[in-house]
Order: C-alpha cells, then structure tokens, then sequence
C-alpha cells in the first residue's frame, strides 16, 4: 500500500521507510504545494493527543486535493526521562533543538536515576479507518555523546534490549528492531490486510 506520512522530520521518514517497506508498504512524503503540513501542536502533555489533532489537520488540508482518498500516517513522539520529572516529553523536538544532547547529560550530571523511555504515538488512516499504535523503549541516558546516527537523542540513549551502544552507533536496521517506532509502525502494519504484492 502506498502511505503519505505528514511529518517534516526526513528522518521519520527514513525510518518509516525501512520499518513499512520491510513489510511490503511504499512510504512517501505528504507534500502539499510544495511544503510539509505545518501542524498547529494542541496544549497538551500527551502524544496520543497531539497525533490526534495531526491527523485530522492532515485530513482536513488533503480535503478536495488529489490526496483525498490516500492513505496517511502521522506520529508524534518524544524521550521521557525519569529522572527530570519525564522531561522534555512533548518538548522533545525543541529541547533537542535548543539545549541539545550534552544540555540533558548536564541536566543529569548529579542525578543516578538515568531511565528514560522513548514513545512513538501512530495513526494511520485508510479508507474511512483510523489505525492507532503505541510503541515504547526502555533505555538509559548515556554519560557521554556515542555515535552519529540516527537522529535526535539517538547518541545519549542506550536501549536496555541492547548491547550496550547507543541508538547513535546502531545501523538503521538495528535501531528499528528496538525502536519505539518501529514497534508503533510494525503494530499498525499488524492491523492492516496484508498488501498487494
Ligand atoms: P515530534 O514528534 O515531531 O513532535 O518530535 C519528536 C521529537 O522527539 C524529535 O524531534 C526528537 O527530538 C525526539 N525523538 C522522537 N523519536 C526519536 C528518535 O527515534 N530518535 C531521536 N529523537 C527522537
């Protein structure tokens, strides 16, 4: 099945293109006049909340384009670290952008409890359907930056199900296995008739 995923985030696409293309699915970008959508993000500390409102912003932009009719994905996502309170959550994507990797290894500098979890909320939308997926991963925040793949907070999170390296230092095929996105993703591919070869 063809499926356009409304995300700006190339490296969710990537991703999503490895975990569905793995099971037989064609991931695309969902662009509309030349940009992503640009979500208005609800008030909201919950990523089953925030997908929620994706999705339907995205229905309604796709609304009498040539999309109407298509499959569509959305996710929202976010590392919760059990030391900082489950910061930044659905902060994330800016915390990542301002303080960085090192900000949150010096925000733990003093504190042992270096539990955190990353979790992936999905939707996928098909024919009148709406399939939703959670997937989660266990890990620690590393002491230090390891590794340059991946994305985000890939190089300071060290999956518990691994061997010790970072997402950072994991091929992409690696990091998907674990992933809560690739978790989210292979659950929602659970629910789907399995697709045309
Ligand atoms: P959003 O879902 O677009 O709001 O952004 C989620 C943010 O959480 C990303 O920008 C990253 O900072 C972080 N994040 C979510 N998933 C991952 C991941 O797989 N690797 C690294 N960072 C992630």
């Amino acid at each position: 099945m063809k499926i356009l995923f409304a995300t700006s985030n190339e490296n969710k696409i990537a991703e999503a293109k490895v975990a569905l293309g793995t099971l037989g699915h064609d991931v695309a970008r969902l662009i509309i006049d030349g940009k992503s959508p640009n979500f208005i993000e609800p008030q909201a500390d919950d990523i089953e909340v925030i997908s929620k409102s994706k999705i339907d912003q995205s229905l309604e932009l796709i609304s009498g384009t040539k999309f109407e009719g298509c499959a569509i994905l959305v996710e929202d996502s976010g590392l919760f670290i059990d030391g900082l309170g489950l910061f930044p959550g659905v902060y994330s994507s800016y915390v990542s952008r301002t303080i960085g990797n090192q900000g949150i290894i010096n925000l733990l500098e003093k504190n042992p409890n270096r539990q955190a979890e990353y979790r992936a909320y999905s939707i996928l939308y098909e024919n009148g359907k709406y399939w939703n997926s959670m997937g989660k991963c266990s890990g620690q925040i590393s002491t230090e930056i390891r590794g340059s793949n991946g994305f985000g907070f890939d190089p300071i999170f060290i999956p518990n199900s691994g061997d010790g390296r970072t997402f950072g230092e994991m091929l992409q095929s690696e990091k998907d296995a674990k992933s809560h996105r690739g978790e989210s993703l292979r659950i929602l591919c659970d629910h789907l008739r399995a697709p045309l070869k």
